[in-house]
Order: C-alpha cells, then sequence, then structure tokens
C-alpha cells in the first residue's frame, strides 16, 4: 500500500496515519515529524527549519523533494509507504510525478477550519513516535503521558493560535489546490493514477478510523 493523506494542519492526518501505518505494515513519512527531529537534534537544516514552521510558512520545496527522495532510498520503504504533510505544493506534487514515484491512494481527510484552532490548542504530542493526542477529544490514558512509552508529551511551538491561522491560510493558498490536482488525475485512468477517496474527518477519532479503512478498501 502506497498512499497520500491529504487535509488541512490539525485535520487528523497523524492521527489516523497512526492506524494505516500500522494496519498496512507501512512506513509514515511524515515530512513535518522529520524537520521536528532535525531541530530536536540541532542541525543546520533544523536551525533554519525552525524559523520557518515557527512562523506558520513552508520549508522550500527543493529542501523537501530532497529530504522524502532521500527517505524512500531506506529498506523500510519497499513495501509501501504513507506520505503525512508532503506533497504540500504542486512542485512537490510534480517532482514526484516526474520521478515515477506513484502512489495507490490519495486520501482527503475533511475538516472545516472552524474545528481547526481548538484541535490544535488542545493538541498534545509524544515526540519520539509521533503519536497525537488531544486533551478533551483524545486524552491519554494517564495525564500528559503517552499510552505506550509513559514518556512525557508535548506541545508543539506552532500550535498558537495566531500560527495555526497563518498555517490555515498557507493551506489554502498553496496545498488546497492538490484536492483538485489528484482528483483530476484520479479521474484520467492514467497509467500511475491514484484512487481518489474524501472522508469527513469530523466525528470520533475510532469512527473516521473505519471510513479511512472502508475507503482504502475498495
Ligand atoms: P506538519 O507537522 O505536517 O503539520 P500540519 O500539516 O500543519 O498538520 P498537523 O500535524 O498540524 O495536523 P494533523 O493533520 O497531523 O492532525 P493531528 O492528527 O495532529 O507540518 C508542520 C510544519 O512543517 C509546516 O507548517 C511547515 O512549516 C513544515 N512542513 C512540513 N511538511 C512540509 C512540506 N512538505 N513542505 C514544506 N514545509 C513542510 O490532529 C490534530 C489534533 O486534533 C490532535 O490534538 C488530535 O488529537 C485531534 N484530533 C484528531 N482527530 C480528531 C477528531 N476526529 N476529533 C477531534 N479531535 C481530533
Ligand atoms: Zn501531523
Amino acid at each position: 500500500m502506497r498512499l497520500i493523506l491529504l487535509g488541512a494542519p490539525g485535520a487528523g492526518k497523524g492521527t489516523q496515519a497512526n492506524f494505516i501505518k500500522e494496519k498496512y505494515n507501512i512506513p509514515q513519512i511524515s515530512t513535518g515529524d522529520m524537520l521536528r527531529a532535525a531541530i530536536k537534534a540541532g542541525s543546520e537544516l533544523g536551525m533554519a527549519a525552525k524559523k520557518v514552521m515557527d512562523a506558520g510558512g513552508l520549508v522550500s520545496d527543493d529542501i523537501m523533494i530532497g529530504l522524502v527522495k532521500n527517505r524512500l532510498t531506506e529498506p523500510d520503504c519497499s513495501g509501501g509507504y504513507l506520505f503525512d504533510g508532503f506533497p504540500r505544493t504542486i512542485a512537490q506534487a510534480d517532482a514526484m510525478k516526474d520521478a515515477g514515484i506513484n502512489v495507490d491512494y490519495v486520501l482527503e481527510i475533511d475538516v472545516p477550519d472552524e474545528s481547526i484552532v481548538e484541535r490544535m490548542s488542545g493538541r498534545r504530542s509524544h515526540p519520539g513516535s509521533g503519536r497525537v493526542y488531544h486533551i478533551r477529544f483524545n486524552p491519554p490514558k494517564a495525564d500528559n503521558l503517552d499510552d505506550l512509552t509513559g514518556e512525557p508529551l508535548i506541545q508543539r511551538d506552532d500550535d498558537k493560535a495566531e500560527t495555526v491561522m497563518k498555517r490555515l491560510a498557507v493551506y489554502h493558498a498553496q496545498t488546497e489546490v492538490l484536492l483538485g490536482y489528484y482528483n483530476k488525475w484520479a479521474q484520467s485512468g492514467l497509467p500511475g493514477a491514484p484512487k481518489y477517496r474524501r472522508i469527513s474527518g469530523v466525528g470520533p477519532v475510532d469512527q473516521i478510523r473505519d471510513a479511512a479503512f472502508a475507503a482504502l478498501s475498495d
């Protein structure tokens, strides 16, 4: 299984990616998680990316395309992969297409903007695994600790209300166009075209998981 998860910031891509990667036994390629790991490691890439991420902008296409192509050469990607947060611009999508890096499905998770700020303000993450919680909608079993490792959860630096608004604006300006891009490609029936599936991301997390599984099996 090879797929792309599309959706606004906070739509639940990371949350659903955790279920999908388990079911299909594929790696989750989250470009956001990769950049946050680079920040934590204090690398040059991390330092440059932090400024852009904290401002709610996008890291340059060249850097992101290089990072993903490099990740795909690792052996765990040979049986499939899940893209979470990539591609995010037409240039990134075209680069994948030109390199013949295709997917079986593009799954769009649709959540209206009104729900996003509330989701982000209550988000807590486990940096080691990328597992995501919400203090009200998807709380961890023990207060502020990851369910599996018991390690502390963190709040992301870019989850401040004004940064979230900027990220949403960037999504509408640069990423939303990919919905039409992949939908059109899917309908073309051309070789390499993915199947396009759209589900609502509003409702309980396990209900959306079931909808995602159903969408990916037809
Ligand atoms: P990235 O980490 O990709 O952030 P994002 O796309 O903005 O998405 P999020 O991770 O914020 O949301 P999500 O959809 O994963 O939702 P989640 O499951 O966590 O990117 C961060 C930054 O890195 C970018 O701004 C950019 O600067 C840079 N970057 C990354 N990739 C790049 C690229 N390709 N090119 C250029 N720059 C790039 O859920 C959110 C919250 O909602 C959680 O608290 C969760 O528990 C809760 N929740 C989930 N499902 C539900 C539900 N059904 N009901 C209620 N609450 C729910
Ligand atoms: Zn995410």
